[in-house]
């Protein structure tokens, strides 16, 4: 699709861009929000589900929730190529910076102010060893409070934990969970998770992208609908959603 800005008005007068996101496949997502672009997990080289290939992607910023190898990616690689900040835990900050790669390190609960947004870092429950076997502090996942108002929550790699419960409290318009299993929550966590965060829109992401972790992604969205009051929305990689 092409990348045709949204446009709404929102409070204070100001013009404001909608937020969007697009799931590059995996974990991999991007969003557009106020003329920002951001990329999460640039997991593209390898991945047999990428949607867009690293050298054409033009982030502002980049996220990173763990220092596996399928969401790390292609990180160093794009940031050192646009001079995108990449956002992530501390360890692995320091990580990237040791490699030329301008990083913001934060830790699980804290929250920063940037020009696209607040983002929080939030609990996961997962490993988060770098490719090299270096230290990669604990897996995080990401809640973003954009300027139009919405609020995008992406677990990450995790299991179910019952404070998301609080993550829900805050407020979520989009939620992506993983339903893979094996490494993350499977379908029915996936589902008990919808019902703690309770957000407008769940999109299943960390699935079918090699044979260990291949679900039913439209009986999950069936009992989503069945069960809460959730919109389910399982997008194609490559495909687009409003977020609010
Ligand atoms: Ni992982
Ligand atoms: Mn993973």
């Amino acid at each position: 699709m092409p990348l045709v800005p949204i446009m709404s008005l929102a409070h204070r007068g100001e013009i404001i861009m909608a937020t969007r996101a697009r799931w590059l496949g995996h974990s991999c997502l991007w969003i557009e929000t106020d003329g920002h672009k951001l990329l999460v997990d640039p997991f593209l080289t390898g991945n047999p589900k990428a949607a867009a290939s690293a050298g054409e992607l033009d982030p502002d910023y980049i996220f990173v929730s763990h220092g596996h190898g399928d969401h790390v990616g292609d990180t160093v690689m794009i940031a050192k190529r646009t001079g995108a900040t990449v956002i992530c835990n501390y360890e692995i900050s320091q990580w990237l910076g040791e490699r030329g790669v301008k990083a913001h390190g934060m830790q699980h609960g804290g929250g920063f102010q940037f020009p696209f947004g607040r983002v929080k870092l939030t609990l996961a429950f997962h490993g988060s060893a770098l490719p090299d076997g270096a230290n990669g502090g604990n897996p995080c996942g990401f809640h973003w409070f954009f300027k139009d108002g919405s609020r995008v929550y992406d677990a990450a790699d995790t299991g179910l934990f019952g404070d998301m419960s609080l993550i829900g409290e805050a407020g979520v318009d989009m939620a992506f969970l993983p339903i893979g299993d094996n490494y993350t929550m499977g379908p029915d966590d996936a589902l008990r998770a919808v019902k703690l965060l309770k957000p407008t829109t769940v999109v299943p992401i960390h699935y079918d992208t090699f044979g260990l972790i291949e679900q039913n992604a439209a009986a999950w969205a069936a009992s989503v609908s069945s069960q809460t009051a959730t919109k389910p929305v399982v997008l194609q990689p490559g495909e687009w959603a409003v977020v609010k």
